[in-house]
């Protein structure tokens, strides 16, 4: 049991293994449920579109308290039909973070329209949203249709400002909570106007990720789409088989893009555990920042504040030398991940939107410093004693 409370200070743990992920343990938690549902569903032949994948639909909106959840094939195919179901096509600009995963933008520039990178707030590694109204004021033919505000690594956005300057400029807003399931936007950005809502449930769409490694995986590709606007959710709907309805008539050209039964059902026994889960990560979050100013290593490591909407996809700190300190880590057992090494507007594929080194620079240093340590809900104290331990001894001999 962790408690952040009156942490034991550092105390030398020699020898232990903590990878940066640990999905095998969290399965044999619950592998007795997990193989029944499995089970249930080769027994069933319902293979696509079983009666899980509703289920999961229905849970997630009650979870979430949003009108429709759509199950697709990948939190990628949710970004891609929530921008084909907005209508953004060729040529259309879409404002999005240059510090995110790629499906983010990549999304974009499949339905054939231009994602406009913003830089992001040095503190909460969100999209700055001071730069992106001064990208608005300055698009005056008004080719900006659409933004993507990411909650990146589980701390929501600034909602309300995202949604002000949206009624302001008139644009879509597909929120990206593909790492913040179950986070509270109202707790870390205080919204009279949204009350208790969840990431994901403000804008027009909502983008979910099930990615084995996300706070809420299944075992292999999974995402969903949600949305309180009844036209747009049976557009995405249509969109998923193809555009089809009824089957076999195609009143659009759509996508395969559906959640498999297998995976809903595994993830209708999971869902059961997130709270548990995510309270479990914050306390990891917390124990490790104390653990860092007990080790009077604050001023070399930037760590993560423990807002109180934020559900921890990663934990990401900041140091010097980090390549370094990665291989230092690797030596003593200790995995890390780098989230990101480079930022979007300086990838090769995006080289002919011109972006330059120089150009976001918050984004360019952070993909220098920034490294994730593992967030398992579970890791022990004594690891945790053992890894900021790791990190000191790393620190004090590269003086
Ligand atoms: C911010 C973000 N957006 C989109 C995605 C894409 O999700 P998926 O891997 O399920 O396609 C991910 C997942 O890694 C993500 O982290």
């Amino acid at each position: 049991m962790l408690l952040a409370e009156g942490f034991i200070p550092l105390r030398l743990v020699s020898n232990m293994n903590i990878p940066m992920l640990n999905l095998i343990d969290q399965y044999q938690q619950i592998n007795e449920e997990i193989n029944t549902v499995i089970q249930q569903v080769l027994t069933s032949g319902a293979y696509i579109n079983g009666p899980a994948v509703r289920q999961f639909e229905e849970n997630m909106e009650k979870y979430l308290g949003v009108k429709h959840a759509i199950g697709v094939a990948s939190g990628s195919d949710a970004l891609l039909l929530s921008l084909h179901a907005l209508g953004i096509g060729k040529g259309d600009r879409v404002i999005v973070p240059t510090f995110t995963f790629f499906a983010t933008a990549g999304a974009v520039s499949r339905m054939s329209g231009v994602p406009v990178f913003a830089d992001i707030d040095q503190k909460t590694y969100n999209m700055d949203l001071d730069q992106v109204e001064n990208i608005l004021e300055k698009d005056r033919n008004k080719e900006i249709k659409a933004i993507i505000p990411v909650h990146l690594f589980g701390l929501p956005v600034d909602m309300k400002r995202v949604m002000d300057l949206a009624d302001k400029y008139g644009l879509f807003v597909i929120e990206d909570a593909c790492q913040a399931i179950n986070a509270d936007i109202c707790s870390s950005s205080p919204d009279p106007d949204h009350g208790n809502q969840k990431a994901g449930t403000i804008g027009d769409t909502g983008c979910f990720s099930f990615f084995p490694s996300k706070n809420l995986g299944c075992f292999g590709d999974g995402g969903m789409i949600v949305s309180n606007d009844d036209d747009l959710a049976a557009d995405i709907g249509i969109l998923r088989v193809h555009g089809s309805r009824p089957k076999y008539y195609h009143s659009v050209v759509g996508y395969n893009s559906r959640l498999d039964t297998i995976q809903a059902a595994v993830l209708n026994v999971k869902l059961k555990y997130l709270q548990e889960w995510t309270d479990k990560r914050r306390n990891v979050a917390a124990v490790y920042n104390k653990a860092f100013q007990a080790a009077e290593l604050l001023d070399k490591v930037k760590c993560p504040e423990v807002l109180d909407g934020h559900v921890f996809h990663q934990y990401v700190i900041e140091v010097e030398n980090r390549n370094s300190l990665i291989e230092y880590l690797n030596q003593k057992g200790i995995g890390s991940a780098i989230y990101y090494p480079v930022p979007l507007h300086l990838q090769e594929c995006f080289k002919e939107l011109g972006y330059q080194k120089g150009d976001l620079p918050i984004a360019e240093n952070a993909c220098q410093r920034v490294l994730a340590l593992p967030i398992d809900p579970d890791l022990s104290e004594d690891a945790i004693a053992y890894l900021v331990d790791s990190i000191k001894q790393f620190i004090v001999s590269s003086k």
